[in-house]
């Protein structure tokens, strides 16, 4: 197994580093158009294996696509990132170019790769690159949905003094201040989280939540890439190893919620296909209209896209 991580900076590199401590593919190749970059990033991860024990070989490349061929999965996270001040959707004039021209050629040198976007504004660019991939919904994708309910999951671990491991949920949306997560999907050790915490802090967790992402800005001058970066690592795993886990993730939707030629974060079902099954949740008309809500937000910046006239 091959995997292709496009952009070594914060995000891609740590991608990288957790993907190659998995030790569950046989290549990783990090790629970035600064020169010197990926390979120094790689270099250094690559020392690292003796010491946290994988055989994973991790190479980089300057914008040498041909050393990508072949691939089985491919993160893109070239692109800025976002400063203080700045939301996700101001990224978009130079981040669409980015990923459309990343996109084909990745796609040139790995036909069947499954591609994930990381790059922002997140749901935006997944459709962006599912325009210029010129593939099925089901191969090309955004993580979004993974670090989001992983913030969600870990502010709710603190509220109770638990391990985050017992918490799952689900959350919906765009990956913006819209977002929707979904306390009536949230579980503790299988207990309803509504059962374990009040309805007002519970409400203050949904909220730091969706402001997860400028939490991190405000605190560091730049975005995030821990959490993004093993978020996307998990994405992944779950691809190479065929493990059909359950993930909120962008994908282009066609019908589902009623909705169609929009990129938004729903539940699937994620193995060796990519996207293998869209998971329709009976949402409640509260819960609806917050979705829609999201979408609308996000077709605010397909908009944007759209006067660029990249497509
Ligand atoms: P960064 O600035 O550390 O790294 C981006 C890298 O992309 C740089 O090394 C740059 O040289 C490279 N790059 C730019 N143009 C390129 C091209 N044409 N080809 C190859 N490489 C290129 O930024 P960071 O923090 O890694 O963030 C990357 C992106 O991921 C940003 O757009 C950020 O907003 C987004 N992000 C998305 C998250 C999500 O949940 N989807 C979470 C965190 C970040
Ligand atoms: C985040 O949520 C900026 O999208 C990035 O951290």
């Amino acid at each position: 197994m091959k995997v292709t991580v496009v952009g070594a900076g914060n995000v891609g590199a740590t991608c990288a580093d957790v993907l190659a401590k998995k030790d569950i593919v046989n290549e990783i190749v990090l790629l970035d158009i600064k020169p010197n970059f990926a390979e120094g990033k790689a270099l250094d991860i690559w020392e690292s294996s003796p010491v946290n024990y994988f055989d994973t070989r991790v190479i980089g490349s300057t914008n040498d696509y041909s050393k990508t061929a072949n691939s089985d999965v491919i993160v893109i996270t070239s692109g800025i990132p976002r400063k203080p001040g700045m939301s996700r959707d101001d990224l978009i004039a130079t981040n669409a170019k980015i990923v459309k021209m990343v996109t084909e050629s990745v796609v040139e040198h790995s036909p069947n790769a499954k591609i994930v976007i990381v790059s922002n504004p997140l749901d935006v660019m997944t459709y962006a690159a599912f325009l210029a991939a010129k593939k099925s919904r089901n191969e090309v994708f955004g993580m979004a949905g993974v670090l989001d309910t992983a913030r969600y999951r870990s502010f709710i671990a603190l509220e109770l003094d638990c391990s985050p491991k017992d918490i799952q949920a689900v959350l919906m949306g765009g990956h913006g201040d819209t977002m929707v997560p979904l306390p009536r999907y949230t579980t503790v050790g299988g207990i309803p989280v509504t059962e374990l915490i009040s309805e007002e802090r519970i409400n203050e967790i949904v909220e730091r939540t969706k402001k997860g992402g400028g939490e991190i800005v405000n605190l560091l001058g730049t975005s995030a890439w821990y959490a993004p970066g093993a978020s996307a690592a998990q994405m992944v795993e779950a691809i190479v190893k065929d493990s059909k886990r359950i993930f909120p993730v962008c994908v282009m939707l066609e019908g589902e919620y009623g909705m169609n030629n929009i990129a938004l974060g729903v539940p699937v079902k994620l193995g060796k296909n990519g996207i293998e099954q869209v998971i329709e949740l009976q949402l409640n008309k509260d819960e609806m209209a917050l979705l829609q809500d999201s979408a609308k937000a996000v077709q605010k910046v397909m908009k944007t896209l759209e006067d660029m006239k990249l497509f």
